[in-house]
């Protein structure tokens, strides 16, 4: 079954390559197309319903993270007699899963190289990820060209996603590893020297391949090895795409600057200041005027990439916050600087 979103793919005729490879290849596919970003469990269901009466043997996922987390929850559903979005609930778990394959589109996930499916619900609000080492795709196709068409808003959207990332992975109260916090820099400084260049030049070869490549190894399980690591900013950010359908990059390049201003204290300030010399090469000895340097430069990044704008600008309401606060943290969340459903408010409200 190829798998694809809202039609990316035909414009820029990547689906008559792929088409053309399978029937060269002798193989007979159906599709499943317009894959929403943010994808439904709705279109999980319904993919899981043709799967079965199609007697489908491979997925192929042809877009960016949306289309290859959608396969993903298809492929596991496919072997689970229940309602798939008990996936999300965690009142089951995935114990098998249809082969998946994926050609990316768009660099940003990491779902390409991953274990982990996002899928949001309408009727409850949610947005939930899971993981499970069978949802691993069997194989990935990544060429840069195939990126060249994506939107200047979606590769700066990508470009975020990859460093928060990294972001979430380097920031970790436990220390002694070293390597992996140099290659979660070269990631993010790849990010910072190729985004811009990417966004001017759309088809410059160099800086959609560096992007692509940035994107997996962000994400593929490297970065964390042997690592505590946060992801509240991410859990914070799947709150306000859930309920108001929000490009997950630039929900993160909001809220990125304002948490990092929000767990800058005496124990968190030498990691950030590190971040700030290696990344920013800021030059500064204090520890606080360096990690504040640090989060200014990243927050201006931003900004220069376009992703910009406060939570009221983009229609969400302020009746919201504490809502979306409880749920992200119903139980207490990030490990660099735990918080609770007060603290994710006030990053919320900094935010508005
Ligand atoms: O639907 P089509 O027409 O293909 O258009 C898409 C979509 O509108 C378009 N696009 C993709 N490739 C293109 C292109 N347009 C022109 N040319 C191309 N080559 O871009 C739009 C966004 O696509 P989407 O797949 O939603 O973007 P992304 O790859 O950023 O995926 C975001 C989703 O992944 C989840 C996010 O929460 C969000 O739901 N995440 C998945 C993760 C994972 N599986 O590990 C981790 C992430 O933290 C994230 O949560
Ligand atoms: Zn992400």
């Amino acid at each position: 079954m190829l798998v694809y979103g809202g039609g990316s793919i035909k414009k820029t005729g990547l689906y008559e390559e792929v088409a053309a490879a399978m029937q060269a290849g002798n193989i007979s596919f159906t599709e499943l197309a317009g894959v929403q970003p943010n994808p439904r469990i709705d279109s999980v269901r319904e993919g899981v319903r043709r799967c079965r009466e199609e007697d489908i043997g491979l997925i192929l996922a042809v877009g960016g993270g949306s289309v290859i987390d959608c396969a993903k929850a298809i492929a596991a559903g496919f072997f689970y007699e229940g309602d798939p979005w008990d996936f999300f609930t965690y009142s089951a778990r995935v114990t098998k899963a249809l082969p998946v394959g994926a050609v990316l589109t768009l660099a940003a996930t990491g779902s390409e190289m991953n274990v982990n499916t996002v899928i949001s619900n309408d009727q409850t609000q949610e947005k939930i990820g899971i993981g499970s080492k069978h949802l691993i795709p069997r194989f990935a196709i990544l060429d840069p060209v195939y990126t060249f068409s994506v939107p200047a808003e979606q590769t700066a959207a990508g470009a975020a996603d990859i460093m928060s990332h990294v972001f979430e992975q380097y920031f970790s109260a436990n220390d002694g590893a070293y390597l992996l916090d140099r290659l979660g820099e070269a990631v993010l400084k790849t990010c910072i020297h190729f985004a811009p260049i990417a966004i001017k030049e759309p088809e410059n070869y160099e800086a959609r391949a560096n992007l692509m490549w940035a994107g997996t190894i962000a994400l593929n399980g490297l970065l964390s090895t042997g690592k505590e690591t946060d992801w509240a900013t991410h859990g914070i950010e799947h709150e306000l795409s859930a309920r108001y359908d929000m490009t997950h990059g630039l929900g993160l390049a909001i809220l990125t600057p304002r948490w990092m201003e929000y767990v800058l204290s005496d124990k968190t300030a030498g990691k950030m200041a590190e971040y700030a010399h290696n990344v920013w090469l800021v030059h500064d000895s204090d520890n606080f005027e360096a990690a504040r340097r640090g989060i200014q430069l990243t927050r201006e990044f931003f900004h220069q990439i376009g992703l910009k704008g406060s939570l009221k600008e983009l229609g969400v309401t302020v009746e919201s916050l504490p809502v979306m606060a409880e749920k992200a943290a119903a139980y207490p969340i990030g490990r660099f600087k735990q918080l609770n459903a007060d603290d994710v408010l006030k990053i919320l409200q900094s935010a508005y």
